[in-house]
């Protein structure tokens, strides 16, 4: 296929029919902050972030998506990471932004990654649910997925769904469908807070600290905006909740002592 028909094929959601927006790094993001320290190589094939005691960095895309499957592969900081944050989310524009994320907070050595997942409707947040993931993150690249369509919010860890956000605007919680979001990432130092509170500093010794990324799909196809989840993917979904969650807003009495939010009550 040449680069111009397959060019025309990658479109925002927003308007298009069959779009699927795949793979190259240089037609699909920029590289916004780092001086340096974001790199894209093998003709788009393969992206880095790094991080040292002088900077992070990160990248956005250059689309914005309404609804769709989003995919994207990483590898995250091998070794010592505690303290580093990678940071993987979808956000749209404004003071009532919604948001869709998923951060990645290193560990010591042989210690497990937090998988820390939140989203925001309306410039609101305050829905965590954090995860250890049931293999190391660090030697090969896994896919970490968002399907986003007007019924729900699924993130997955390699086609296994480990949160499920409804959309309960029936019962008067805002859900995000109307702004269009750009996919971000972002690598760097959360020593003060992403290490239980700030108990174990970045090991500088380590730096440079690198993330790496492949295989961005991003599929607005009819089929993933009707998605639902099918009884085995709802096991799946109850295996991983039960088994890998280690934090969940929704059971946090300390924190809600007024009540828990509204959605608590059927997610
Ligand atoms: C790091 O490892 C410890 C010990 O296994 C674990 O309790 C903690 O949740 C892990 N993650 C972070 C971010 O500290």
């Amino acid at each position: 296929m040449g680069s111009d028909s397959f060019g025309m094929m990658m479109c925002i959601f927003v308007g298009c029919l069959a779009a699927v927006s795949a793979g190259n790094f240089n037609e699909e993001f920029d590289i916004t902050w780092g001086d340096g320290h974001g790199k894209i190589f093998n003709n788009g094939q393969l992206l880095t972030l790094t991080l040292d005691r002088y900077s992070g960095s990160g990248f956005q895309s250059k689309k914005q998506y309404l609804f769709g499957k989003i995919d994207m592969q990483l590898k995250l900081v091998p070794r010592n990471s505690a303290g580093t944050v990678t940071a993987y989310y979808l956000r749209s524009q404004g003071p009532t932004w919604d948001e869709i994320d998923f951060e990645f907070l290193g560990n010591l050595s042989g210690q497990p990654y937090t998988v820390h997942t939140n989203v925001y409707s309306q410039g609101k947040g305050d829905r965590e649910q954090q995860f250890h993931l049931w293999f190391d993150p660090t030697v090969n690249f896994h896919t970490y997925s968002v399907l986003w369509n007007p019924q729900r919010i699924v993130f997955s860890v390699d086609g296994i769904p480990i949160r499920e956000f409804k959309n309960l605007e029936a019962i008067g919680v805002p859900f995000p469908k109307n702004l269009p979001m750009r996919v971000y990432s972002s690598l760097w130092n959360a020593d003060d807070w992403a290490t239980r509170g700030g108990l174990i500093k970045t090991d500088w010794s380590q730096a440079p600290f690198t993330a790496s990324y492949r295989n961005f799909k991003a599929d607005g196809s009819r089929a993933w905006l009707l998605q639902q989840m099918d009884s085995t993917n709802q096991r799946r979904l109850y295996w991983v909740q039960k088994n890998h969650m280690i934090y969940n807003y929704c059971t946090d009495t300390k924190r809600f002592p007024q009540g828990f939010p509204k959605e608590c009550a059927v997610h």
